[in-house]
């Protein structure tokens, strides 16, 4: 299994798709592929593994890391918030199972030129797919202050969301902030830590969702994934913060309310939430990785 980045809650997942009998599978969040190999193995019965990841680097990865399953595999570059136009380019009208493993991998936090992480100095990008236009430069030197703050306060809840914003706009006064670390130095004097939260996470997590459009883009992803699923077919979600779980909370229970639907002339039933309380690792996954500590996990079926 590769150790570029561990997946997250996997024995979770495993046990939510054991028993099913999965011909099509959409993973929107293929990353290193440490979860595409597990259910891979696990259901030697899937026809066609469609991995969507947004980030080209990635997929290369995966495709090494699952050269094994090269027949099945189908590596899709993009978001999974099209999830439905690719299978529908791919002749599938519906897949059994869903996994949308959301935000960033170790390998894009862990690799100082992607700019996502304040622990390495790398230069202000934070794309998660790095031919996208919006860089994280661009926010943090071009947008108005007001823009900023509003950034901060939606995206990171950031407490001293306008104490940030002004000290940033005045820090580019001196010259372009080019790079996480200067960023990082710029609101140092403002932006306060907690026991286990550093200073600059809520900034650095509200501009990396600003970059990638993240919350807008789950969103669709979720409703796409429910769209997809076959009768008796399930979706997971494995969200990383607050914001990203919310969303996956409402998207579940808006469609669970809603009477069941056809999909042309098919009737294909309403959405049961599985897990009624969100899943969580345990203390000893978090021991071996750290990194998921905040992880939740959702989960529905098509009934
Ligand atoms: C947490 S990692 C997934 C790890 C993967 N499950 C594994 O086991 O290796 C998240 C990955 O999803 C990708 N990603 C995030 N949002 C996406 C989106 N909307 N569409 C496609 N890929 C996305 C990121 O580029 C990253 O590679």
């Amino acid at each position: 299994m590769s150790v570029l980045h561990k997946p997250v809650m996997l024995q979770e997942v495993l046990a939510i798709f054991q028993g099913m009998e999965i011909r099509h599978f959409f993973d929107g969040t293929l990353g290193a592929g440490g979860h595409a190999r597990a259910i891979l193995e696990a259901h030697p019965e899937i026809e066609k593994y469609f991995g969507c990841d947004r980030d080209e680097g990635a997929l290369r990865i995966a495709e090494k890391e699952l050269t094994g399953f090269k027949e099945k595999l189908r590596l899709i570059h993009g978001s999974h918030s099209e999830m439905m136009r690719w299978l529908q380019d791919a002749k599938i009208p519906c897949v059994q199972g869903v996994l949308i493993d959301a935000g960033v991998s170790s390998m894009q936090l862990d690799f100082p030129e992607r700019g996502f992480s304040f622990q390495a100095d790398g230069p202000l990008d934070m794309r998660m797919d790095p031919t996208a236009e919006l860089t994280a430069f661009e926010i943090v030197n071009r947008y108005r202050e007001a823009d900023l703050e509003k950034i901060l306060r939606d995206f990171g809840e950031e407490p001293r969301a306008r104490a940030i914003a002004r000290t940033i706009v005045a820090a580019r006064k001196k010259g372009p902030i080019r790079t996480t670390g200067q960023l990082a130095c710029a609101i140092r004097p403002v932006a306060r830590g907690k026991k286990h939260l550093h200073f600059a996470t809520l900034t650095f997590q509200a501009l990396r969702i600003a970059v990638n459009d993240e919350l807008n883009v789950l969103k669709r992803g979720i409703e796409q994934g429910i769209e997809a699923l076959c009768p008796g077919g399930k979706i997971v979600i494995i969200s990383f913060h607050r914001l990203e779980d919310r969303i996956s909370k409402n998207c579940l229970r808006d469609e669970q309310m809603r009477p069941a639907k056809r999909r042309g002339e098919e009737a294909v039933g309403c959405l049961e939430i599985i897990t009624k309380k969100p899943l969580e690792p345990s203390q000893e996954e978090i021991k071996s990785n750290y990194r998921c500590r905040s992880a939740k996990l959702r989960a529905a079926m098509r009934v």
